[in-house]
């Protein structure tokens, strides 16, 4: 190994100072995140025309846009009463989440749909990005087949290049020794799973950026395939709530199977609009196992717990009261309202791309619409246009993984004044 070293004179003598190295495999992540990237791209574009500034409509990052439920309002304003008064005060809560919220959750999320999911199962964390990202700690590294779909959810990625999970990016954006699942138009957007053997495998539906969900049989053959393989899968639900179509599985453990493969994240960000108060969870059942290196069963759950309580000292008391009243019978109504707003921005929105004649996917059961770019166009050259010509903010395609290329994704979460407005200059644009 080659280690770099200083020589620093101090009192007379000579001390050797061997410098901090990096985490190289950081260097290996291309340009920047690609929502950062895209907020870059856009504040340029209105530094060089002032004029128009005004004018951008942002359906890029899918961040919402309306104000919280009531509920979650009065819940919090009394959370932070409770703060000023020593018989109401809490200091560092469970790191696993309170009890309530854990009941809550495991309550109303699954056992009233008919899914087991028990409350000591659920990990209360800030957010489903992160868990998704940290995940990869409990994991060998290096040592896992690890299978993404492609366009994917970045962070899926991008966490397993900062882990040394990945060789180096090739042309074409993708990282050697992932696999790759690619999801087209041939396929729905859905992959099935491949011939190979994979032992971690990321999955998320209702879709990002694809907006495409999987139907029982479809989730079926990834628990089997799972369970032949003795893999995991990472079962992004995190916009779960946007389901409308009957008979499609709101969690990968309404799968027979799936409490011995699966793990679940979940997220209160798009389901209660808590992007800017952040809170999330992830599942993990009591019977899941993996190997450790001398082929021993290991509880993936005592790992995560170990985890959790290491790094995270918990939600804060007043957010998780905030998503504890999501769960009462006037929060699923408010919750509910909010999502039929969103889902109605992205009928909107897929009408208007199919007007004017682009292939359009998604916004059924998801707040994302992904479409065709038209004639070819690539999709940051379309980003460019849209930006340009239309002032609207969208995502390309390419930004998810190589397969999206010649896609874009545009996001439903904003007020309705701004999609009808964005739906006309689409019209105007491509009309
Ligand atoms: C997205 O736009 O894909 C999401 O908002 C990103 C996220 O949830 O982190």
């Amino acid at each position: 190994m080659i280690s770099f070293s200083l020589q620093i004179r101090w009192g007379g003598g000579i001390i050797r100072c061997v410098m901090a190295r990096i985490n190289e495999h950081f260097l290996k992540l291309q340009a920047g995140y690609l929502f950062p990237e895209i907020g870059r791209r856009v504040a340029a574009f209105a530094a060089a025309h002032p004029e128009q500034a005004g004018q951008i409509i942002r359906c890029g990052i899918g961040d919402v846009t309306e104000p919280l439920p009531p509920v979650a309002i009065g819940a919090m304003h009394k959370a932070v009463d409770d703060q000023a008064a020593r018989e109401t005060f809490h200091g560092y809560g469970p790191e696993q989440g309170y009890d309530w919220l854990r009941e809550a959750i495991a309550q109303v999320s699954y056992r009233d749909r008919g899914v087991e999911v028990l409350p000591d199962e659920i990990y209360v964390s800030d957010g489903a990005k992160c868990d998704t990202g940290n995940i990869v700690d409990i994991f060998a590294r290096g040592e896992n087949v690890i299978a993404v779909p492609d366009p994917v959810y970045p962070v899926y990625v991008d966490t397993n290049v900062m882990a040394g999970n990945t060789g180096k990016a090739q042309a074409d954006g993708a990282y050697e020794g992932l696999l790759y699942l690619p999801c087209t138009p041939e396929n729905g957007f859905v992959p099935e799973p491949p011939k190979e053997h994979a032992d971690l495998v990321y999955l998320c539906f209702p879709n990002n950026p694809t907006g495409a969900v999987a139907t029982r049989e479809q989730l079926q053959a990834w628990v089997d395939y799972a369970l032949a393989n003795d893999a995991i899968l990472l079962y992004d639900g995190a916009y779960e709530a946007f389901i409308t179509e009957p008979g499609i599985p709101s969690s990968i453990f309404c799968i027979p199977g799936a409490r011995r493969c699966a793990i679940e994240f979940r997220s209160f960000s798009k389901q209660g609009g808590f992007t800017g108060v952040r809170c999330g969870y992830i599942v993990i059942p009591h019977e899941l196992r993996a190997k450790d290196a001398d082929g021993n069963d290991v509880a993936v759950e005592k790992l995560w717990s170990r985890r959790h309580t290491t790094k995270f000292n918990g939600a804060s008391y007043i957010v998780q009261r905030g998503a504890a009243a999501l769960f009462t019978p006037e929060g699923l109504q408010q919750t509910q309202a909010l999502i039929d707003h969103y889902l109605g921005n992205a009928k909107l929105l897929s009408e208007a791309c199919r007007s004017v004649g682009l292939r359009v996917w998604g916004g059924t059961n998801a707040p994302y619409v992904w479409v065709q770019t038209p004639d070819g166009m690539g999709s940051w050259d379309f980003f460019d246009k849209m930006l340009g010509e239309a002032h609207v903010v969208i995502t390309p395609g390419a930004g998810f993984g190589a397969h999206g290329e010649g896609f874009f994704r545009i996001s439903a979460f904003n007020s309705r004044e701004n999609v009808v407005e964005v739906c006309r200059r689409i019209t105007e644009l491509l009309g």
